[in-house]
């Protein structure tokens, strides 16, 4: 076995020289690029960075603690304190937040108003899987109502045919960033006894009336991937003011465990070798004795070291996003066949991306101008999973229907988004605008 020598002297010199080369090879390696319309792509999201990621990637590399550390520790702190709540909770990406989320609501430490088999959970047609899939897989049953048409957010309207004895939660994505009313979602809650469960994967510093959302529910979830506002590579949060949540959901995603020892802990709770629970023996380890049926979700503390660097920026990217969106809202307001995105009175949004509906009656329908953008290196994307119901994988899953969710259809056929991350300048945003235009008329006249 090896000795920790990693606080010599040496070993420190070899760090600090080692970081500042990480910040030369950085800078030998990237440099902002002007853009060629036609030549250049136009992603639609990206990493955004400097050195001070590679900095931070490099010295966590050194540490080789490899799991869960100190960097994860530190960004757990300090985003909980950014986002207004008191505890935040790592994971290995959003859909594992999303899973976390609702499997922590099954927990029989949750009493009678703990999530059962067969119990019911309103969500949204029009959206990303991972929203809805935790749902299926606690054997509860989705129950779908339709997305409104300007900010592709779930009816709240729907909401009272959506209720049923059986309901037990409300667990919607703020679609692209842009706010849902969260408080009028909190009041259908709190009358009817339900846990509210916010996806703001793609939502971080959306705000309704200038708090952030995320904040009016239960928990709150969050993705660290590439395209969103803050990147680890893959990483995500659960977020929680209620720490007896915090713990249940710390036990699934740490293999379901009753210890809530930190990673390279012992005994934190002072009677590892004393506690009886289960038909165990007493004195049973407690690092080994299972109160929940869990997995392993954890994140490494090089991919939280990336976080501990972007959140330094985070305000910065959350006004570039809402700064692209305007402009590109300005460019494309004369198009009078498009269908621009709206925010809610009350609600910004913190633009994942910028939706586009293209209205009946367009000269182009959205298929052909996602080809005719694609063929111009230009980025899209559609709205996630369309309408989730006529998705190959809920062919055979049990859930319920408000109404013939027309309007997730919609959103299915005609709806796409285009970039509005940090990455984008104004000759992007420009091309963008440019090349929409262009493709219709180029359509009209190739017909
Ligand atoms: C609304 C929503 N929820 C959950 C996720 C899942 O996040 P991840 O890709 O980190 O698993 C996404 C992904 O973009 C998303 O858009």
């Amino acid at each position: 076995m090896l000795r920790d020598k990693s606080s010599s002297a040496e070993a420190q010199a070899l760090r600090d020289d080692i970081l500042l080369r990480t910040r030369r090879y950085f800078r030998a390696a990237y440099e902002e690029r002007t853009f060629t319309p036609d030549e250049d792509v136009v992603p639609v999201s990206g990493r955004t960075f400097d050195e001070s990621e590679f900095v931070a990637l490099v010295d966590a590399s050194l540490d080789f603690w490899l799991t869960t550390g100190r960097y994860a520790e530190r960004f757990e702190k300090e985003f909980a304190r950014w986002f207004g709540v008191r505890e935040c909770v790592l994971v290995n990406s959003g859909s594992s937040a999303n899973l976390c989320a609702i499997m922590a609501l099954t927990s029989p430490e949750l009493g009678e108003r703990r999530l059962r088999p067969g119990d019911e959970v309103i969500t949204a047609a029009a959206g990303f899987p991972t929203t809805v899939n935790p749902i299926v897989q606690a054997g509860c049953i989705p129950v779908f109502v339709d997305s409104e048409l300007t900010t592709y957010n779930a009816d709240l309207s729907q909401f009272s045919r959506a209720l049923s004895p059986k309901t037990k939660a409300v667990m919607i994505a703020h679609t692209l960033g842009n706010p849902y009313d969260p408080e009028a979602v909190r009041q259908f809650c709190r009358e009817h006894g339900l846990w509210m469960i916010e996806d703001t994967c793609d939502a971080v510093g959306a705000t309704w009336n200038g708090q952030q959302v995320g904040t009016f529910g239960d928990i709150a979830t969050v993705s660290f991937y590439p395209a969103h506002h803050l990147t680890m590579g893959e990483g995500g949060a659960v977020m929680m003011r209620s720490p007896k949540l915090r713990k249940i959901v710390e036990s699934f995603r740490d293999w379901g465990r009753d210890c809530w020892c930190a990673t390279g802990k012992e005994n934190t709770c002072g009677k590892r070798f004393d506690w009886q629970l289960g038909d165990l023996p007493h004195g049973y380890d407690h690092k080994y004795t299972y109160t929940h049926i869990g997995y392993n979700l954890k994140l490494t503390d090089m991919q939280a070291a990336i976080g501990v660097a972007q959140l330094a920026k985070v305000d910065h990217f959350i006004a570039a996003r809402k700064r692209n969106a305007k402009r590109l809202l300005g460019l494309l307001s004369e198009v009078r066949w498009l269908g621009l995105p709206s925010e809610a009175p009350g609600g910004s949004s913190s633009w994942f991306g910028f939706p586009i509906r293209v209205l009946p009656g367009a000269p182009i329908d959205r298929n052909t101008l996602v080809q005719r953008l694609t063929d111009r290196k230009i980025g899209t994307r559609l709205v996630f999973a369309g309408n989730l119901v006529r998705q190959p994988a809920y062919a055979n899953v049990a859930y319920r229907l408000v109404g013939e969710l027309p309007n997730a259809d919609t959103i299915m056929n005609d709806v796409f988004w285009v970039g509005t991350f940090p990455g984008l300048g104004d000759a992007e945003l420009d091309f963008i605008a440019r090349a929409i235009v262009e493709a219709a008329v180029a359509h009209e006249s190739s017909r």
